[in-house]
């Protein structure tokens, strides 16, 4: 729950202050001192979140919980895309209207952490962060509001759900999330870095990411009499192997793509050849050309090697596909300089993890960037997705402050 922190300044006294002229140092320094004096709400909304997990599109206790907060502050929030919220922020002078994003959602994974904020809905868990994400975007959203008369144009809050694998961007896009964002930023909290500091990409950062299974159908029947049946079984090393070989093969080695295939359902017996047989899998590239490329490959393999052995197979792509996230080159360099003076700022490279806010950078230009999280003194290590993954919660008021300098940043840049 937020507490009514005294402001900092009273708004006529900060109009004074800064001759209502604002400038980067006061509104660095400000932003800061606001994300600090609110760090205990920040960690009890974290945690909140955290005891409290939910799935794609099933974020309802989430989603009230968010209204709330807004509520609170003085937002009017906006339902979308069944569990999304959004809220806007008017300023008092034209401008542009920045999109800022937190995702919702958690997996379903069971906790193994001794926390005391361990997940209280079993076979659930906050495991990526996006706890964090929505405990850091309410931060902000309370601290542009009180500044909300400096603001050149104006800020829209989205609060997503459904981004681990329900394309929950899309889904907001399509009901119109974007119709009045011209430039949109999304955080991720990042254990690959040390704590606190800030890595940034110009270009391609996430890869794309597309799921797909292949069916094999043949004929079934006894193990002891091959010969009587259609092994759909006998085709999956030679497919898996040639898959593999288009990357290897026939893709320039310093392009960037992952093929794997974990998934292989077939018989449940020793004895029984099946009729069908299942593989699924994920493709992940930075670049579409090399994405289209594979795809056309990994369909003619499928029913090359299906025919020459009597069976019938299908390759399907669940749709939608979660493209590249490429983030805007100009964009990119004018937040590395608003964001500087909170640094470090690392330069990281591009991860083969996939993210929904790709979705969004094809309509409108956008960044996304991360903030590390690990402490190894702490024994947070844990990779994103690990039954132990946990985030040093002395680096969301610095989640707060990025949030709200990208917010501030047409006021003092342009
Ligand atoms: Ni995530």
């Amino acid at each position: 729950m937020l507490k009514a922190n005294k402001p900092l300044i009273k708004l006529n006294n900060a109009a004074q202050w800064w001759n209502l002229k604002l400038e980067k140092e006061k509104i660095l320094e400000m932003v800061i001192k606001e994300a600090h004096d609110i760090e205990f709400n920040l960690v009890e909304m974290r945690r909140h979140f955290h005891m409290h997990p939910e799935t794609m599109y099933e974020e309802e206790n989430t989603a009230s919980y968010i209204e709330n907060e807004l509520k609170k502050i003085g937002f009017s929030p906006v339902r979308i895309a069944g569990t999304g919220i959004t809220a806007i922020l008017k300023g008092t002078k034209d401008g542009k209207t920045i999109g800022l994003r937190a995702d919702m959602d958690a997996l379903n994974i069971t906790e193994k952490n001794d926390k005391l904020y361990i997940s209280q809905i079993p076979g659930k868990m906050h495991a990526c962060g996006h706890d964090a994400h929505m405990a850091c975007l309410l931060g902000a959203a309370r601290i542009l509001w009180k500044y909300k008369e400096f603001l050149n144009g104006n800020i829209k809050f989205i609060f997503q759900p459904a981004e681990e694998g329900g394309a929950g961007a899309y889904k907001m896009i399509n009901e119109g999330v974007l119709d009045d964002v011209d430039e949109i930023f999304g955080l991720h909290v990042w254990i690959p870095l040390e704590s606190g500091e800030i890595g940034i990409r110009s270009g391609p950062v996430m890869a794309s990411s597309d799921i797909f299974e292949i069916k094999i159908k043949g004929k079934g029947g006894h193990a002891a009499f091959p010969h009587l049946c259609i092994d759909p079984s006998a085709i999956v090393p030679e497919i898996y192997n040639a898959l593999q070989k288009i990357i290897s093969r026939e893709i320039d080695p310093l392009e960037t793509a992952v093929l794997s295939i974990p998934v292989f359902k077939g018989s449940n017996a020793h004895n029984i050849i099946p009729s069908r047989f299942t593989l699924k899998g994920t493709l992940r590239t930075l670049n579409s050309t090399v994405r289209d490329y594979i795809i056309k490959r990994m369909h003619e393999i499928v029913k090359g090697y299906a025919e020459a052995w009597r069976c019938k197979a299908e390759l399907q792509f669940i749709e939608p596909s979660y493209p590249t996230v490429i983030n805007d080159e100009d964009l990119t360099e004018k937040i590395s300089e608003i964001l500087a003076p909170l640094g470090p700022i690392t330069s990281i490279p591009p991860s083969m993890g996939g993210e929904d806010f790709a979705f969004y950078q094809q309509k409108v230009s956008g960044v996304f960037l991360f903030l590390g999280i690990k402490n190894s003194e702490k024994g947070i290590i844990h990779p994103h997705h690990h039954p132990e993954f946990d985030i040093d919660e002395s680096v969301l008021w610095k989640g707060v402050a990025i949030y709200s300098l990208l917010g501030f940043n047409k006021s003092f840049i342009t």
